[in-house]
């Protein structure tokens, strides 16, 4: 089925200059890019972002982290993309994810994981429209 779902090149991934180094392993994967946008997300929309989060130990110091630096948000569309995205981010816990991920080779902490990607289809929909108007996806 083709599905999309939302990409965040996170604070760290920018500070690291692996945007491109990011983008390279979606190509090679043929997963088409159908929006892209730079920001720097406000407090707020950080939290509203994570709001499912929100009560949790690491909440905090997410959305500290998601305010730290600029941000890459893209919709990725392509066959079963939900997951096979994020068997190229690799686990939550990096020190848990598979070798050759991009977690396993730039993570350097559990909050500091390099990317973000929708886990379902549903809320797959809710995050890219918490980025993206409609016309601003190019199919
Ligand atoms: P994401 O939402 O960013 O794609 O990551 P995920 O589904 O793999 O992980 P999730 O459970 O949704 O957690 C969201 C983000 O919160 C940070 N985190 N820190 N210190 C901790 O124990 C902890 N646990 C989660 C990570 O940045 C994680 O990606
Ligand atoms: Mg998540």
């Amino acid at each position: 089925m083709i599905q999309q779902t939302l990409s965040i090149i996170k604070p760290d991934a920018v500070k690291q200059r692996i945007i491109g180094e990011i983008i390279k392993r979606l190509e090679n994967n043929k997963i088409e890019i159908i929006g892209m946008k730079m920001l720097k997300l406000t407090r707020e929309q950080a939290e509203g972002f994570y709001a499912v989060h929100k009560g949790k130990p690491f909440f905090e110091t997410l959305v500290e982290f998601m305010i730290s630096g600029k941000i890459v948000v893209m919709v990725l569309q392509g066959e079963d993309v939900i997951a096979r995205y994020r068997t190229i981010m690799g686990a939550t816990d990096y020190r848990k994810a598979a070798p050759g991920t991009l977690r396993a080779e730039f993570a350097t902490g559990l909050t500091e994981n390099v990317v973000h990607g929708s886990d379902a289809t549903e809320t797959a929909v809710q995050e890219i429209n918490y980025f993206f108007k409609p016309e601003e996806l190019v199919k």
